[in-house]
């Protein structure tokens, strides 16, 4: 009996030193200097301040230089972070870029910031998952690290949607901003990262897209993106509430258990829904759709750090981000702070 004890405990203390968290321990934002608002766009439009804000909930949005590339964004983002977390950048072991803006077709926006960076030959690559990109790509990260494959992941998600918006289709271009947000997931024993939620469904793919191709150098279809609205608002309305309870259940945990939720920022009124459809009042949900505009794969990495800055999320409290966008893409990542 006393052998067998002794064999259980050094199982336990074993399961305990393979216990692999990751935490996020720094956070990064960048916006471009240019700041375009909804009166700028009347000029540029037919269309007015009180329409945008009203179904919309922005009332500016930033313009990226015509020098700037995600990469660019990425870079500023990505030091603030790594500054937060006291990380140098030979210290990085994995490099995820989420991004639909990227610098080039290849190499990947990743392998470009790692060289500006000179982060070394840590893995690289970027992450196509449109407005849920930051989530894939955090989501990814944890996974690498749980595996015991990095140490410390840079996790990026950068966007210059001013390219591949159609300046004179008003339905969609008052929509969205450029950006790039950032974090140092690093390696712990104790969460972190409780659980991550990734969804896709592809039949839903042109209701949002680019659907623009290179071919014999030159772009075949439109370059430029399309929505219907109407149906990405209802459908990102309904996966959304149900990731969050997917999320939510996995952990035992109610709504009400959560301290701060940070969802993509595409529009105030998709935001209200999902708060309302889980009894969360607003004072809890982390909103920067009104100065930022829908920046798609930054807006969660830029609305954390702004709220990590400014001293609203504190140690030891649930923080629920959750995202949906093209292709159809949606998920949540749950972490305790
Ligand atoms: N200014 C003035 N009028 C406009 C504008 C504009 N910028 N854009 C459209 N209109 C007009 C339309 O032409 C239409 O006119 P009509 O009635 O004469 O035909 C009228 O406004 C109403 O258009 P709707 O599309 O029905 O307006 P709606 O109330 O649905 O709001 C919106 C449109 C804001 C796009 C809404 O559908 C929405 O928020 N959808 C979610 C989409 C979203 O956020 N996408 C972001 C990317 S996806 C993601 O990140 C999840």
């Amino acid at each position: 009996a006393f052998a067998e004890s002794i064999c259980a405990s050094s199982i336990i203390v074993k399961r305990r030193r393979s216990m692999r968290y990751s935490r996020i321990v720094g956070t990064g934002g960048y916006l471009p200097e240019k700041v375009l608002t909804n009166h700028d766009l009347e000029r540029m439009v037919d269309t007015s301040d009180e329409w945008i804000r009203s179904r919309t909930g922005i009332t500016q949005r930033h313009i990226a230089a015509d020098h700037e590339l995600a990469s660019d964004l990425a870079l500023h983002a990505s030091r603030k972070a790594m500054e937060a977390a006291g990380i140098k950048a030979e210290e990085i072991d994995l490099i995820i870029v989420a991004t639909t803006t990227p610098d080039m077709i290849f190499p990947s926006t990743a392998c470009i910031l790692q060289d500006k960076l000179g982060a070394g030959n840590c893995p690289a690559f970027d992450v196509q998952a449109v407005c849920s990109g930051f989530v894939y790509a955090l989501a990814t990260a944890d996974m690498f690290i749980r595996a015991g494959r990095c140490r410390n992941a840079l996790v990026v998600g950068s966007e210059v949607y001013s390219r591949i918006l159609d300046w004179s289709d008003r339905s969609t271009c008052v929509l969205f901003g450029d950006g790039a947000g950032a974090v140092v997931l690093s390696q712990s024993d104790r969460p972190g990262i409780l659980s991550s939620h990734l969804h896709a469904d592809g039949k839903h793919s042109k209701i949002l897209a680019v659907p623009g191709s290179i071919c014999d150098g030159k772009v075949q279809g439109k370059p430029f993106l399309i929505m219907e609205g109407n149906t990405v608002f209802k459908f990102a309305v309904k996966v959304l509430e149900e990731v969050v309870h997917e999320a939510l259940a996995e952990n035992n945990l109610q709504a009400s258990d959560i301290d701060w939720l940070i969802p993509h920022q595409a529009n105030i009124r998709i935001i209200q829904s999902t708060a309302k459809k889980l009894g969360m009042p607003m004072e809890k949900v982390v909103v920067t759709v009104d100065k930022h505009g829908n920046t798609s794969a930054a807006s969660i990495p830029l609305a954390l750090d702004a709220a990590v800055r400014d001293g609203r999320i504190k140690s030891g409290q649930h923080v629920l981000m959750e995202g949906v966008g093209g292709g159809f893409t949606w998920g949540a990542v749950l972490l305790r702070w």
